[in-house]
């Protein structure tokens, strides 16, 4: 929601302890999101089938339309009976100052869900991607996993913040891929107490994502990969970009092109995502293969161009 005024002018400090507000706004704009859904949607805008897990209420029934429309697969998702969705309701000032709430709700749900009968379902898994969720169940899926040898992405972004060392290990030990902005990398770094290197050594290939300067991708014993950004023609909402590059990435890696040429369809799907207000709301038209030609060449446009044939949007 957008506020017109701005909140210090009716915050007084001496009145704090009776704080009661309401603010007339004039704005309401309701957005898909959550990262889970961002990352399906964009496996999905690129033709792949992606399985959604999480907890949500039975608030959900428009979203899951809205997913399967663009090809994902929500079967899997838990339905809780008594709480509502996950939400971030947020209003935004004249000033940009903002006032926020996040509901967890249903995610802490999260933790009941167990992989295995999810695999069976569906006939088996390539790759299970722990993002950002309730923590207990980023630990037991991670876990679980481990147990029955699923091979998982470590992506525990935001989630970082509330981790403590101990349990971002346990996260992030024996993951196929690791993924981080650079600012978590420093993270993961001070409270795992684990180096570079022998995170490195953990995990067997490294993703660092670096804003506008790019992304790295790293493999213990080979020279790191330096992969800059497609160029975005309009900067317009950088909101989810981590999850569309992910999502990019892990397209590629469905198409077993190798692993440059993932970061690439990363770093391009980021783009889109950034030219648009909502996570989900880019379409490519005509304009992918054109677009990554642009901006990483003929040759790598080449590898790539064969698994474009499903794109849906
Ligand atoms: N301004 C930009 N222009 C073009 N591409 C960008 C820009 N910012 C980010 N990207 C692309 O998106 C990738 C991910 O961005 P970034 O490292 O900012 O993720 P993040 O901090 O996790 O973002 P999020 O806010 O979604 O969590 C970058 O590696 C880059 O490829
Ligand atoms: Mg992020």
């Amino acid at each position: 929601m957008r506020f017109s005024g701005q909140f210090a002018d009716s915050l007084l400090t001496e009145q704090l302890d009776r704080v009661s507000l309401s603010f007339l706004v004039e704005d309401l704009q309701i957005r898909r999101g959550g990262i889970a859904p961002n990352i399906c949607f964009g496996l999905a805008a690129l033709g792949l089938d992606p399985l959604l897990v999480g907890s949500v209420g039975e608030d959900f029934g428009d979203y899951r339309a809205w997913l399967e429309r663009h090809g994902v697969q929500t079967w899997a998702v838990r339905v809780s009976e008594t709480q509502h969705t996950a939400r971030f309701i947020c209003t935004t000032d004249a000033v940009n100052a903002q006032i926020g709430s996040f509901y967890t709700g249903a995610m802490a749900e999260a933790r009941q869900i167990e992989l295995q009968p999810i695999a069976e379902r569906a006939g088996g898994v390539d790759l299970v991607v722990i993002s950002p969720n309730d923590p207990e169940a980023m630990l037991r899926h991670t876990e679980e996993c481990r147990s029955r040898r699923f091979n998982f992405v470590a992506d525990p972004s935001q989630q970082m913040a509330w981790l403590d060392g101990a349990q971002i290990k346990r996260l992030i030990d024996g993951a196929t891929y690791l993924f981080s902005n650079d600012y978590e990398d420093g993270l993961i770094t001070q409270k795992t107490g684990w180096s570079h290197e022998e995170i490195l050594k953990r995990v067997a290939v490294r993703v660092i994502t670096r804003g506008a300067k790019g992304s790295s991708v790293e493999v213990a014993g080979e020279p790191r990969l330096d992969i800059p950004i497609a160029r975005e023609v309009a900067r317009v909402d950088p909101t989810g970009v981590g999850d569309a590059y992910r999502a990019g990435f892990l397209a590629g890696l469905a198409w077993q092109v190798p692993l440059d040429r993932c970061a690439q369809v990363g770093s391009l799907l980021a783009s889109y995502a950034i030219e648009v207000v909502g996570t989900q709301e880019y379409r490519f038209g005509d304009t992918f293969l054109t677009r990554f030609e642009e901006a990483y060449g003929t040759a790598a446009a080449a590898e790539i161009a064969p698994h474009l044939c499903r794109l849906r949007l």
